[in-house]
Parts: C-alpha cells; structure tokens; sequence
C-alpha cells in the first residue's frame, strides 16, 4: 500500500507530470532503447515512430493516479493491459527496469522541481501499479498454460492453408507443429505473430483477432495487407505475411489472449457490428453463438466495396442457412459490379438508425470492431438509441486510446 504522505504527493504532482507527460515517456523510451536495445524487438516500432504507445503508457500511469483513491475504477483498463502484455510475454523481471528509467525521464524532464520526496513517492506509485500488473500478469500465464493443449510463451504453428478473403485480407490456417492438443479460447480473442522485418533489422509483434470459432486442430487469423498511402509507407508485418508465408511455413503465435469476447453462457440476442477487418473477432464470436447456443445473432459489416468485402460468399450462405442469424451490409462506395439486394443491403456508411428495428434487440449485448471512427459513430450511435454503456463492448486494433 501506498503511504499516506506519497499518496498526497502523487495526488498532488499528477497535474504537473501531466503536463510534461509527453516529453517525459519521449525521453522514457530514449533511454530504454538506448539501455536495452533488445527491447526494441518487444515494442512495436511504428507506435514509436507515431508516437501512440507514448500516449498509451503515459496515460495509464497518469490513469493510475488520479485514480489513486478508486483503483477498482481501472479495473477494466488493467485488464485490457495485462491481455496485451501477457500476448507479448512481458516479463516481471522487466518492470524494475521500465520503472527505473522512467523515474530518470521524469528527474530529466522536471529537472530541479524532481525533489528526492516526489521522485520517492512515484517510484513507490510505480512500483504498487506494477504489483497489480505483474500478479495479475502471473495468473493469467498460469491459467492458459494450465487449459488442455495451452502453452506459455511461444509456439511454432505450420501454415496448412492459405485463403484469400478479399483483394486485401487472407486467412492462415494454422496447426500446432509438435502434433500436440491446441487450447481452445474465448470467441474474440486474440494471439502475437513475431516475425523477422529486415527493413528494421528486428523482430516485431502483431496481434491478430482469431477468425474461427474454437475446433481443437488450428487457429485461423485473417490479415489485411496494410499498404503504403499517400503520406507513409506499407505496414511491417502484414505485408511480410502476405508476400512470404507459404504453405508449409512456420510462424511463432503466443496462447489467445483478450479480455474482448462474447459472453458465451448468456442468454440474450448479440449484435455484431463491423467496419472492415474488424470483422475477424465478431465472425469467431457468431460461429461459437450459432453452433453452440440458441442465441439470435444480427451480424452488420460495413465494407468499401465488394472488391473488400471479406468471406463474403460464406457469411451470405451461413445467414441463407440459419434463421436465427440476420445479415446487413453497407457498402460505403458499391462498384458496378456491387448488387444492390444481392451484394449488399445498404449504400453509404454503417447507419444504425436505418436499420434500428433489426438491431434494437432487448437485452443484447453489442459488440464493436472496425476503424476508430467507425467505433465512435456506432458506440455514439447505441447510445443515442438507448443502450447502456455496459451493454456495448469493443476492440481497437491498436493502442489508441479509444474513450467511449
Ligand atoms: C487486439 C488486436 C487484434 C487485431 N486483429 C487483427 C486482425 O484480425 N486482422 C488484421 O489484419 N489486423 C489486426 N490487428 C492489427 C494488427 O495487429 C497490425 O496492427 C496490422 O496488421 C498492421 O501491422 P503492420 O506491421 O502491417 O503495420 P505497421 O507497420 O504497424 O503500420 C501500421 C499502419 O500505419 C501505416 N503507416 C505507416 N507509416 C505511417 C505514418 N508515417 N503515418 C501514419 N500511418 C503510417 C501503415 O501503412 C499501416 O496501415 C489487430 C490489432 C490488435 C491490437
Ligand atoms: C506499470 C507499468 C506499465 C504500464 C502502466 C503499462 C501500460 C501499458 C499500456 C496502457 C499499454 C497499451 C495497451 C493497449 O493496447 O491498449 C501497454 C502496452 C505495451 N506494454 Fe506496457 N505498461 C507497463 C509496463 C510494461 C513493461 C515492464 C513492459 C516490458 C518491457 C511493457 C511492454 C509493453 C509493450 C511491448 C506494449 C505493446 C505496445 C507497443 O509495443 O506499442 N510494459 N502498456
């Protein structure tokens, strides 16, 4: 616990380190990567050269001490961390050196107003929340590698198949290379790629959504190829993927990991809403409804056009074949060769207020996945109908901070 006096002064300084925040985890990283260049390959580098895991850190501590007197308050956000750190195998050993080189930022950063009584108090703050995390962090290790067919840490998974889904997105089919049990997991969740990247000269780790519903032989994730834009160059590791990983290839995954899926003991009607390859934890979640409970699903995706609309032809003939599973689709920019009718249902962007009668189910539970704005015009738009905020869950396929 926290003494009396350190808790007033975090409470206190909090203000001050948020201003500074930025520049303080900034100079936090520089010296982690200057002390620990291994840990480079830890980390994904993009977030580094765009700044968002600069932001995700700096705001969980920051988090941690307005909250100071309601911890139980972040619980869900702790939660959400210690998924993405236990996916990435963060080790314990590893939180005195973050804390201490964070401790050195904030002296370097705040220069002569560091008084040896703050930088006491947040070292003891630092050390409490790397408490919760790394208990928390040992439990979930635990119990995955505890399931029948989990494991701890990394394992090697032969690619039997390959699909492609869309112009962008296919689908990796993959089994346990030492013939051994596979865990099953939670519908939603997901697992860590490593993959080599020359252009950096490191290895670097991605999270991929599990696209099927839990079967005991292989995994499936579906990846789209990032490609390069106007103003920035191609994704590292989706592009790799896509271009080198053939049948037959080995790719290292950690166990399912995510505190995003379906509660599969509930009763009650899920509505699934999608924009893109947000798409990948909703199709494992309506698989796992429909085959294993009675439940009602409404699955609406949002795509561009047909060209992207991924596993298209199969979600069509699961809704032809199951009463109990409703279908929409939007096409924001349908082609000519796009059927209205057919194809899809709906021109224009994901737009629950047309389609309210199909989606306004008593008791559901919603789940959200697809790019930022496309979260933020559906969360918003759930709760102009009505729904409570406990009713409507999402996943952001990165680390921006997404504020419901
Ligand atoms: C929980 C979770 C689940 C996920 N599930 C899936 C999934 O099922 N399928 C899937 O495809 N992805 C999924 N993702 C996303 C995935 O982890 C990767 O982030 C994605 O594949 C991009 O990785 P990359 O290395 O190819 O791109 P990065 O190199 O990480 O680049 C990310 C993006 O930034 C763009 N970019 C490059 N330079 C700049 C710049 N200067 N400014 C702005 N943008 C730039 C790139 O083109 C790319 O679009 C998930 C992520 C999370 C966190
Ligand atoms: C108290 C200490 C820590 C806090 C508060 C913290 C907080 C966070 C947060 C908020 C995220 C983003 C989660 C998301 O995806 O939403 C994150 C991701 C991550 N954390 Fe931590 N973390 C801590 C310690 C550590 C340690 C000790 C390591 C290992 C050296 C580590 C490695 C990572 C990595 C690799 C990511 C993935 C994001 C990226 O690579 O850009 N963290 N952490």
């Amino acid at each position: 616990m926290l003494s009396p006096s350190n808790r007033s002064i975090v409470k206190a300084t909090a203000p001050v380190l948020a201003e500074h925040g930025y520049a303080i985890i900034q100079r936090f990283y520089e010296r982690l990567f200057q002390e620990h260049p291994d840990l480079r390959n830890l980390f994904n580098m993009r977030h580094q050269e765009r700044g968002e895991q600069q932001r995700a850190l700096a705001g969980a501590v920051l988090a941690y001490a307005s909250h100071i007197d309601d911890l139980p308050a972040l619980a869900s956000a702790v939660e959400r961390i210690t998924h993405k750190h236990a996916s990435l195998n963060v080790a314990p050993e590893q939180y005195p050196v973050v804390g201490e080189n964070l401790l050195a930022a904030i002296k370097e950063v705040l220069g002569d107003a560091a008084t040896a009584d703050i930088l006491g108090a947040w070292g003891e703050a630092y050390g409490q929340l790397a408490d919760i995390l790394v208990q928390a962090e040992a439990k979930l290790y635990d119990e995955v590698a505890a399931r029948p067919g989990g494991w701890r840490g990394w394992r090697d998974f032969v690619v039997r198949h390959r699909r492609q889904e869309s112009d962008v997105i296919t689908s990796f089919f993959l089994e346990p290379e030492d013939g051994g049990e596979l865990a099953d997991f939670l519908p939603g969740q997901y697992v860590s790629v490593v993959v080599e990247v020359p252009r950096l000269g490191l290895r670097q780790i991605r999270q991929y959504s599990l696209s099927n519903a839990p079967n005991g032989r292989y995994y499936r994730i579906s990846v789209k190829r990032e490609d390069e834009g106007v103003a920035h160059e191609a994704g590292y590791v989706s592009n790799l993927l896509h271009d080198h990983v053939k049948l037959g290839d080995i790719v290292r995954i950690t166990p399912p990991f995510g505190a995003f899926h379906v509660d599969m003991s509930a009763a009650t009607p899920v509505v699934l809403l999608s924009g893109g390859v947000g798409l990948t934890p909703l199709v494992s979640m309506m698989k796992a409804v429909l085959r294993n409970t009675d439940r009602e699903v409404v699955f609406v995706h949002g795509a561009r056009n047909g060209r992207v609309h991924a596993m298209k032809e199969r979600l069509q003939a699961s809704a032809d074949t199951n009463r109990r599973l409703t279908s929409i689709v939007f096409y924001e920019s349908p082609t000519d060769e796009d059927i209205p009718g057919y194809d899809y249902d709906h021109a224009g962007r994901v737009d629950l207020r047309r389609i309210s009668a199909s989606v306004l189910k008593p008791d559901a539970d919603y789940y959200v996945c697809g790019p930022i704005p496309f979260m933020r015009a559906q969360v918003d738009a759930l709760g102009a109908l009505g729904i409570p905020a406990a009713r409507i869950h999402y996943e952001v396929f990165g680390t921006d901070v997404f504020d419901a």
